[in-house]
């Protein structure tokens, strides 16, 4: 009996980390209910051991000796699922295709409202591009030689050594609320897309619209910053390349090792007197007190605004997803129709194009806020 209610959970457990966080909820209540009437604490599951003693984990009595005994050795299909990740010499990328214009088009749908137009990020979200990658690449090695000298822009394009992570984090992880749930020719697509947007080329060619990528070409892939990492701690002289770097102290610092009459002239230092340090404007005292209020500024601040701008303003600002722009009166007073409550539930609850709470997992009283400063906007 014990038995079954294991391989329940368990699976559950296994499902619950690979999920959202919606069905981890879910399943915490599933596990609630298969405790075989022990009493959950945080929603936890307790598994009886021995003795009338219990674990916060399963204890796996079949795990051969020396190794974990915690939950149960995972099956071949199991790691198989899980182990996903593709690495820069092709291992897990599979076979597929999609074309710059596909890519487009999945992009405007699910990608442009965190990513922004052609990847131009936006408020708090990564742009996916800073123009031509190439023009925006320069070595990692300039910044520590050179320290005035620009270091690549850090984009895809220009900063990321391997085109393979892109592959990867996209299937894996985007879009950020739907992870997984891409296939490949539509990451392939969307692959071909950041390329297009990165203005790369690939074996030459350069990536345009009715540009069609697929596993043979994503393969040929050479990114500008491929060796601007210093040292090269990759492949099998990865470790002897660290260390003659390091070995080199011209490859750090300022090129020049001293030991004695390192300063030319005498050194400028900066005294510290008995109460505070003087040689500075304005002076640091040690005076303690707390900053003066700025009049007005912070006072009449709506409480909402912040998080608004932090959270909602990429959805909200603009008409383009569809969300009522924070602004527009005549938007507002039509959402304001359906009675606050009814909005306030939506904005919790999410509906159509929005999500719970605007993909965030503030409190409800906060979202509230924030709902009240977009209504306070339209009037
Ligand atoms: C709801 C917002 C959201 C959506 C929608 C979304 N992303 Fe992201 N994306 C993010 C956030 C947040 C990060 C940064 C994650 C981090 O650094 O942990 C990110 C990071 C990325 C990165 C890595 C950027 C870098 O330089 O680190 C790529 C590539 C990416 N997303 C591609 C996509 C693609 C392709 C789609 C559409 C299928 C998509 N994203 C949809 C929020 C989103
Ligand atoms: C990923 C995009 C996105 C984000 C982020 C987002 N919203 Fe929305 N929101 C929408 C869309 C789309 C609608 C229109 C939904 C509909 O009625 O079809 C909407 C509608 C709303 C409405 C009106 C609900 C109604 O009853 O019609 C409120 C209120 C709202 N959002 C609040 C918020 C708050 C608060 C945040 C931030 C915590 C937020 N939204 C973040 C996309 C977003």
């Amino acid at each position: 009996m014990f038995k079954s209610y294991h391989k329940i959970i368990l699976s559950t457990v296994l499902l619950a980390s690979a999920a959202t966080s919606t069905v981890c909820a879910k399943n915490a209540d599933a596990s609630r209910t298969y405790t075989n009437g022990k009493k959950v604490i945080d929603g936890g599951s307790t598994y009886p051991v021995k003795n009338n003693k219990t674990s916060a984990y399963y204890v796996n009595t079949k795990a051969e000796k020396g190794g974990f005994t915690f939950g149960r050795t995972p099956t071949k299909n199991e790691i198989k699922a899980w182990n996903i990740d593709v690495m820069p010499d092709g291992t897990g990328l599979p076979e597929g295709h999609g074309t710059v214009e596909e890519g487009d088009e999945i992009y405007e749908a699910k990608c442009a409202a965190c990513h922004f137009d052609f990847g131009t990020g936006g408020s708090g979200y990564p742009a996916l591009q800073k123009g031509n990658a190439y023009e925006a690449q320069k070595s990692l090695k300039n910044q520590r030689t050179t320290p005035d000298a620009d270091g690549p822009i850090r984009v895809f394009g220009s900063y990321w050594p391997r085109a393979s992570t892109l592959w990867w984090y996209i299937k894996t992880g985007m879009p950020h609320p739907a992870p997984m749930s891409l296939t490949n020719d539509e990451v392939y697509a969307l692959s071909a897309y950041i390329l297009s947007i990165n203005e790369m080329k690939i074996d030459g060619e350069l990536v345009e619209d009715d540009y069609e990528l697929n596993r043979e070409k994503f393969m040929k892939i050479v990114m500008p910053n491929k060796d601007g990492f210093v040292p090269k701690i990759d492949g099998p002289n990865g470790v002897e390349n660290t260390r003659k770097f390091f070995n080199d102290f011209k490859n750090y610092g300022n090129g020049t090792r001293c030991m004695k009459n390192c300063f030319e002239g005498k050194p400028v230092l900066a005294r510290i007197s008995g109460s505070g340090i003087s040689d500075y404007e304005p002076p640091i005292t040690t005076k303690r007190s707390m900053p003066a209020k700025k009049e007005g500024a912070a006072g009449t601040e709506h409480p909402g605004k912040k998080t608004y701008e932090a959270s909602c303003a990429v959805c909200h600002a603009t008409d383009a997803m569809g969300a009522p722009r924070v602004g527009d009166k005549k938007a507002w007073a039509a959402v304001l129709k359906k009675g606050i409550d009814k909005v306030y539930h939506n904005a919790l609850n999410g509906v159509n194009g929005m999500p719970p709470k605007g993909g965030t997992s503030l409190p409800d009283d906060k979202i509230k806020e924030v709902v009240d400063y977009m209504v306070s906007q339209a009037k």
